[in-house]
């Protein structure tokens, strides 16, 4: 059976591809498969580190994503280029750092979306994903619940926005 391409895509991007980004990439995928538009939505990561190349999810983030029934451990962590602008419709950071970084490495006449995931969240006016690779576990808790909240409003956002794409 062929297969077509997916019509919109999704890059979320954090500094090191293990905590942050890969608990949207999953919690947003599924999002997207629970939607019926897994043909239509294309979902990826990518951090601006290098430290982690083709590492699985930090042991903590895989955790508490396991405990609210998200397997994510399939992903491995890749390096964010340039290149990402030409395939991606939605280029999503987690924290003003990110942000800035990928503002410097994108091309002139980009014409996606290029901003911070929390942007889309519903429930909370904080900003930035705070990274909690050198925090405590509740860091990863909260993560989660921010990660959670800004996928759904992100769906919902691609929903208004992409009629003609994903149907009502
Ligand atoms: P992430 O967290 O950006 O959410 O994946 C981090 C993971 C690793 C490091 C920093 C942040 N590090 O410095 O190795």
């Amino acid at each position: 059976m062929a297969t077509t391409a997916a019509k919109l895509s999704v890059l979320f991007v954090c500094l090191g591809n293990i905590c942050r980004s890969p608990t949207a990439h999953g919690v947003f995928a599924k999002l997207v498969e629970q939607a019926g538009y897994s043909d239509l939505i294309q979902v990826d990561s990518a951090g601006t580190g290098d430290w982690h190349l083709n590492h699985a999810p930090d042991r903590r983030t895989a955790q508490v994503a396991a405990t609210k029934g998200y397997d994510l451990s399939e992903l491995r962590a890749r390096l964010v280029t340039s290149a990402d602008f030409n395939q991606f419709d939605y280029i999503i950071a987690m924290d003003n750092a990110n942000l800035e970084d990928l503002r410097a490495m994108q091309p002139q006449g980009y014409q996606g979306y290029l901003g911070l995931f929390l942007d889309f969240s519903e429930q909370s006016a904080v900003q930035e994903v705070p990274d909690p690779y050198y925090g405590g576990e509740d860091g990863f808790e909260l993560v989660f619940g921010l990660v959670e909240d800004a996928a759904n409003g992100l769906l919902r956002h691609m929903q208004s926005s992409h009629l003609q794409v994903l149907g009502s």
